[in-house]
């Protein structure tokens, strides 16, 4: 190979690494901070509610909003995800408390502790990964309820955390219904 094509070559293997790494950062940019997410100073609630129409969020599937700059999933769940949620022991729970929920510090991270509604139907929860700050993604996991790919974390129908490295469950942030389609954070 004369030295022309050699560095050809090394120009294009440096072409493919570029692009590599511009992939790479995308990535990145998914990461979500966790400091202080669930800590906001009085300032900053007080201009930090939003409102959400979820009359089009069918069961089964979820709206994801942008709240204090981070994801927020509201999840419409079916009657399966309801019941397979409640089936579980607390026992069976890596996080079996509620210190990262907005509800009382000595509740237990129950389902029926965890939704909006006695019926259990409407979840809302920080769509951030407890490990790292990665998205998890819906409907997916070992546990039918999200999984996030970063690490390898597997949170069931109530957004606890089951399997992986995460070590609390999906933080509940401050929700309320105004009226039947209209639901307020912060
Ligand atoms: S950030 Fe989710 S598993 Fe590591």
């Amino acid at each position: 190979m004369s030295q022309a094509d050699d560095t050809a070559g090394n120009r294009r293997d440096f072409l493919y690494y570029a692009t590599a790494g511009t992939g790479a950062v995308a990535v990145g940019a998914a990461v979500w901070p966790l400091v202080n997410q669930m800590n906001p100073s009085a300032d900053v609630r007080a201009l930090s509610s939003i409102r959400v129409d979820v009359s089009g969020v069918e069961p089964g599937s979820q709206l994801t909003v942008k709240w204090l700059g981070k994801p927020v999933f509201i999840r419409r769940r079916t009657p399966e995800e309801i019941e397979a949620g409640r089936a579980v022991e607390l026992s069976d729970l890596p996080d079996q408390g509620a210190e990262n929920a907005n509800i009382a510090s000595d509740a237990t991270a129950a389902d029926e502790n965890r939704t909006l509604d006695e019926s259990g139907e409407w979840l809302v929860m920080m769509g951030v990964c407890t490990h790292l700050g990665c998205v998890p993604l819906g409907d997916a996991g070992d546990f039918g309820g999200w999984f996030c790919p970063c690490h390898g974390s597997h949170y069931d129908t109530a957004g606890r955390i089951r399997k992986g490295p995460a070590p609390l469950n999906l933080p509940i942030p401050p929700a309320e219904f105004l009226d039947e389609s209209t639901l307020q954070l912060g």
